[in-house]
């Protein structure tokens, strides 16, 4: 069985094809739109997928020899992201699906992160740390779906970093060599900055506080490095912090990190210290994989198209806010 997923909810367009039998991954073409300064525009990043998705989807199919007829179903990314790039994505797999005569399977992205870094890990069962530009969640399997044991309060890891590092001047491009533009300057950091807050709230964290207070204190002329540093151990403290409480509070014996963020090895290296003293297992996805991808969008499709999971192409509808616990799990199971 092959599944063909088209990937398309921010910077990326992405097409994977995955099969059932080894080797699993028998195609993975990414398109990125990088924005030329500021943030991602939406509707520049759905132009970028409108003139660069077909060839991609071209590349894929030609690349590994499989025909469009080949492939047993079509999967995509129906949310959540921004709406005019998950637009791209999801009118370009229904047309697919509805030429050829093939199921479309609808994927959540989210549920999408989690499943590559099961199938990674080889995890059967465990609590997932979800970070990425838009998120920041601590996830787990209960009663038939994932559920949410811990999220932020405000804005995402991944969104207070590349802000951050905006703001301070220190970027785009926000990764240099695979490290983020924050990491780089915090790694030059030597003064720990009392005055920046550290907030978590039960389960959850909060970063627009931290964001505030660090640009104030490089404006009454601290140094970037000690801020950057300071920011840092702070941010990644905190979330390491929650994903503990979760383990506390499910009992899971795996900890799994996915997402973008988890590419960080500063980052990596704290979840590893907390898993190994509680005794949990630990895998972090490897970067390739940590960032947005069509792989990741087929072998979720392919779960849920062997239970069953489709949907007509005329009622594909994109959900920009559609939630990972509003989606059914029929593929985990105890
Ligand atoms: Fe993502």
């Amino acid at each position: 069985m092959i599944v063909l997923g088209i990937e398309s909810s921010a910077h990326t367009f992405g097409v994977g094809l995955v099969r059932d039998e080894s080797p699993h991954i028998i195609a993975d073409v990414r398109k990125k739109y990088v924005p030329s300064r500021g943030g991602i525009h939406p509707k520049e990043a759905s132009q970028f997928f409108i003139s660069e998705g077909p060839k991609a989807i071209k590349e894929a199919l030609e690349g590994s020899g499989v025909s469009p007829m080949e492939v047993d179903a079509y999967a995509v990314t129906l949310g959540p992201g921004l709406g005019p790039c998950l637009r791209v994505g999801a009118t370009l797999a229904r047309g697919l699906a509805a030429y050829f005569e093939k199921p479309l399977v609808p994927v959540n992205h989210a549920v999408a992160h989690i499943e590559i870094g099961r199938y990674l890990s080889g995890f059967k069962d465990p609590l997932v740390v979800y970070l990425s530009g838009g998120n920041t969640m601590i996830v787990a399997y209960e009663e038939g779906r994932y559920r949410v044991f811990g999220e932020t309060l405000d804005i995402a890891l991944g969104n207070f970093l590349d802000t951050l590092a905006r703001e301070m001047g220190l970027a785009p491009p926000y990764i240099v060599n695979g490290k983020h533009a924050i990491e780089v300057c915090a790694d030059k950091g030597v003064k720990f900055l009392k005055e920046l807050p550290y907030v978590v709230k039960g389960q959850d964290v909060s970063y627009s506080g931290l964001l505030t207070a660090s640009l104030k204190a490089v404006k009454r002329g601290a140094r970037k490095e000690d801020v950057c540093m300071t920011a840092r151990e702070i941010a990644f403290s905190a979330i390491v912090e929650v994903a503990e409480r979760g383990l506390a509070h499910t009992g899971k014996k795996e900890l799994l990190l996915v997402g973008g963020v988890a590419a960080s090895q500063t980052l990596r290296d704290k979840f590893r210290v907390m898993a190994a003293e509680r005794g949990v297992e630990f895998y972090a996805v490897p970067p390739k994989y940590a960032v947005d991808n069509g792989v990741m969008i087929a072998f979720t499709g392919l779960l849920a198209f062997k239970h069953g999971i489709v949907v007509p192409p005329e009622k594909a509808y994109i959900r920009q806010r559609w939630r990972l616990d509003e989606v059914d799990i029929p593929w985990v199971s105890h």
